[in-house]
């Protein structure tokens, strides 16, 4: 039995890939400290990015979110590189120099409204010509929620629930607007055909909304959804209803396993098998040879972990300073300080499990003959996301992934900006072209067009709107018009 068939429920691979950039803003992945490192803020570094991934048909210029500056040890941390301008704000302006690539911008569900957020998205799809997606995030943790009006944070179990109204409610707003509602005469009697746009109400355990969307569709109707999480809750979340998951699972049999597993879950949610896509997380490190690729690897994760970086992951999860210790030496012997551990006080981990932690590590460090950088190269490495080899041989891996289905594309941080794409558009592109597994060029005007994603249809939640009801039942299922 192939791969493929192991997937089931009549899924089709496409046999195609496509990219994404990820441009991370934090992070050890980024190398910020060489002499061609440019700004992580300044347009400059996003422009250049994005035209060269546009150059390399990239269907999608993504941006991630962080509404804290990551902190450690209570202060701002140094090591990481800083920055990350508020998404929406930087797409919008990529939207200007730019013409294809699609616009992700991450945003959160626990901290916004869900009026205000979907009629900035309908902005940006508007000023972009139906080139903007959304990342639905959930936001795990209460030192980012320690930082809004509302304070706290929602229980884990609560977040997609909460997450779920949220989308249908965007959803609803987008809905709102018939293709025809502005009039395309200046003889007729009104802007606005009667009945074409139509009031939002929804009255939910997490929202209220009473409102009359203020934007019409986009060319693409409206954003294309995107989803990262990775729980059973979340991937059912994406399976209900996002059109593209950024994954965690780029190597080859969790790849498979993820996409075999989303498959069934979005089957059972009354989808199409083909109907998610899947991108996930990935670096790439490329030469001409195979010798020379493994060598800059060495250079490019001595540059990601240095002492320095070595040192502040662990005190990150021993919550303590250990610049005293060797970074050429054993991990350190002393216990952590269980109060407060975090990783760059982003992923809530607390207490005990510190302590667990630091013994399960110390054993592995000393099982493997490790010092402490060596370990914490091994552990940040994302020796699963990393691609390393020649064009040829990297070309090759991928085209396997296209062929059987196993992802739809990847979506990769490049560990130098901004000239970090300039071999994948120069050199793997035209190698995965010449497989046949990658677009020779763009295949309309829309990200949805690039990513091969239907229309959406208008949910029957638009016609309970039209009825004036306030009921919120689940739009499951997208067809084509
Ligand atoms: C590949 C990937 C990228 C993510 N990027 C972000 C991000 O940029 N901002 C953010 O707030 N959360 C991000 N998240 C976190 C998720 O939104 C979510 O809060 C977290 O994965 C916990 O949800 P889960 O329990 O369903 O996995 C990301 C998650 C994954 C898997």
């Amino acid at each position: 039995m192939s791969e493929n068939q192991e997937i089931g429920h009549g899924f089709k691979p496409s046999g195609q890939l496509q990219f994404g950039i990820f441009f991370q803003g934090v992070n050890s992945g980024t190398i910020w400290k060489a002499p061609e490192s440019g700004s992580q803020t300044e347009f400059d570094s996003f422009r250049r990015l994005a035209q060269t991934a546009e150059r390399g048909l990239f269907a999608a210029f993504f941006l991630g979110e962080g509404l804290r500056l990551r902190e450690h040890l209570g202060r701002p941390h140094a090591l990481d590189v800083a920055g990350r301008p508020d998404a929406q704000t930087m797409l919008a302006a990529l939207a200007g120099v730019t013409n294809k690539i699609g616009l992700v911008a991450t945003q959160n569900t626990t901290y916004n409204d869900p009026a205000h957020l979907a009629h900035r998205l309908s902005s940006l799809d508007l000023i972009s010509g139906g080139r903007a997606a959304w990342n639905v995030v959930t936001t795990d943790n209460a030192w980012t929620g320690a930082n809004f009006r509302r304070g706290g944070y929602l229980d884990h179990a609560d977040r997609y629930t909460h997450a779920e109204a949220f989308v249908e409610t965007a959803k609803r707003i987008w809905d709102a607007w018939d293709g025809h509602a502005i009039s395309g005469s200046e003889t007729a009697p009104a802007w606005q055909a009667p009945g074409s746009v139509r009031r939002v109400r929804h009255d939910g355990r997490h929202y209220s909304v009473d409102y009359t969307p203020r934007l019409p569709r986009s060319a693409q109707y409206r954003p294309v959804l995107f989803q990262a999480g990775d729980s059973p809750e979340g991937r059912d979340f994406a399976a209900r209803q996002a059109d593209v998951i950024f994954s965690a699972h780029p190597a080859y049999d969790g790849a498979v396993a993820f996409r075999r597993d989303i498959v069934a879950r979005t089957v059972r949610a009354g989808r199409g098998a083909n109907d998610v896509k899947i991108m996930p997380a990935s670096e790439f490190i490329l030469a001409a040879t195979p010798s020379e690729a493994l060598e800059k690897k060495e250079w490019v994760r001595s540059l990601q972990i240095g002492p320095e970086q070595a040192l502040a992951y662990l005190e990150q999860f021993w919550g303590r300073e250990l610049s005293g210790y060797d970074p050429d030496g054993p991990l350190p012997e002393i216990d952590p300080v269980v109060v407060e551990t975090s990783e760059t006080r982003g992923s809530g981990f607390h207490g005990a499990k510190a302590r667990q932690l630091a013994d399960q590590w110390r054993a592995e460090a000393k099982d493997k003959g490790q010092s402490i950088r060596q370990f914490v190269s091994g552990k940040t490495s994302r020796v699963d996301a990393t691609f390393t080899g020649s064009y040829t041989d990297v070309a090759d891996t991928l085209a396997r992934y296209a062929q059987t289905g196993a992802v739809d594309g990847f979506n990769i941080s490049p560990w130098l900006v901004p000239s970090g794409l300039d071999e994948i558009v120069n050199h793997l592109v035209p190698e995965l072209q010449e497989r046949g597994v990658y677009p020779t060029e763009y295949a309309g005007h829309t990200l949805r067009e690039h990513l091969g994603l239907p229309v959406p249809v208008r949910s029957r939640e638009a016609d309970d709107d039209a009825a004036g009801g306030l009921k919120l039942e689940l739009a499951v299922g997208q067809q084509q018009l």
